[in-house]
């Protein structure tokens, strides 16, 4: 049973942590241990009925070979130190910082649109990366797209919550003015784009194995807590109307098409694991054009349901090898 696993959360703590534990305890799990950096170890963190210690995330705890499968959230640095000691113990993990998203050989994995591919992490140093929180609700809207008439050109603008940034971006929007708040890219600069947009493009054409995609993005914080946005323009190679596209995105797994008058909102998104679509209408700048609107959990679809369905893909692998 792959309720009965050993799993240790590391960044049990934060924004995304937190949720993980949340998700975990609601699917059974029971044999869970929490991790964190020496901060907040030795306290105390909620999970299901009861609550669990935290531990430190030190390379000797995780490297003792004791747990089976780790869940990352913890940021890019700490991953890099702290994932290849627990590979190197036998443990599977699953990193949702940068650190492997874009090497070659790691996969990138969004189960509805490539889960095949996190199994060639069994055949390696088991280390699959979770794609970051815009990328894997705009692909699982593309895939179906693109099966069905062909990606030419994507453009994105993301509208994305505070809890991206993390518990203590939330904590300081729950105690500021709103009206007050900087609409920032808050991101670092890569030439033109900020690196979130570049993470946007990059990502996307690894995952839907497009690497000459076309991809512009325009990436903006606003001040919402919970729940991504993004206005997506789809260009694609087939004519495809509005209809086609909605019908094809009401089959598609983990979507769920709004019609009008209702449509996506980070508030309707919030708490909940389907991707939300809706306005989905001819882009009338375009000869071939679809526009649509999307909204998601960040921390649930866009973190830690995404990458504990990855793990469920991992365990399943093991227990079907055994
Ligand atoms: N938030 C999102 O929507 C989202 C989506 C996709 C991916 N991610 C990625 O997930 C990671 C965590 O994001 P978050 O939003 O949860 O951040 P967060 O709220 O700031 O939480 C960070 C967690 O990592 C722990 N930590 C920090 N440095 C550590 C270290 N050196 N050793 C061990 N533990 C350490 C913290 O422990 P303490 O409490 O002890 O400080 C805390 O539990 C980042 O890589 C982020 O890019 C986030």
């Amino acid at each position: 049973m792959t309720t009965q696993s050993r799993i240790g959360i590391v960044g049990a703590t934060g924004a995304v942590g937190t949720v993980t534990l949340g998700l975990l305890a609601e699917r059974g799990y029971d044999n869970v241990r929490a991790f964190a950096s020496a901060r907040s170890a030795g306290s105390r963190i909620a999970f299901g009925e009861g609550d669990l210690l935290v531990e430190e995330a030190t390379p000797e705890a995780l490297g003792a070979g004791d747990v089976d499968l780790f869940l990352f959230s913890v940021g890019t640095s700490a991953s890099r130190e702290l994932v290849p000691v627990a590979s190197a113990a036998g443990a599977m993990c699953v990193d949702k910082s940068s650190a492997y998203r874009l090497v070659d050989g790691y996969p990138l994995v969004v189960p509805e649109v490539n889960g095949a591919r996190a199994l060639e992490a069994l055949e390696r140093d088991r280390i699959v990366a979770n794609p970051n929180c815009c990328t894997i609700p705009l692909t699982c809207v593309l895939k179906p797209l693109h099966e069905e008439a062909g990606l030419a050109r994507v453009r994105v603008s993301t509208y994305q919550s505070v809890s991206g940034a993390g518990a203590q971006r939330m904590d300081a929007l729950a105690h500021e003015d709103p009206t007050r708040h900087d609409l920032v890219m808050d991101w670092t600069w890569e030439g033109d784009d900020s690196d979130e947009e570049a993470k946007l493009r990059a990502e996307t054409r690894k995952i839907l194995e497009l690497p000459e995609l076309p991809l512009s993005a325009t990436c903006v914080r606003v001040p919402v807590m919970v729940g991504h946005s993004e206005a997506v323009w789809v260009e694609v190679e087939r004519p495809l109307s509005p209809d086609e596209a909605a019908e094809l995105l009401r089959d598609a797994p983990s979507v769920r098409v709004l019609d009008l008058p209702s449509f996506p909102t980070p508030a309707a998104a919030a708490g909940e694991d389907e991707v939300l679509v809706g306005r989905i209408r001819r882009d009338t700048a375009a000869e071939n054009g679809i526009a649509l609107y999307l909204s998601s959990d960040n921390l649930r679809k866009g973190a830690a349901l995404n990458a504990i369905q990855i793990a469920e893909l991992l365990l399943e692998g093991v227990a079907a090898q055994a």
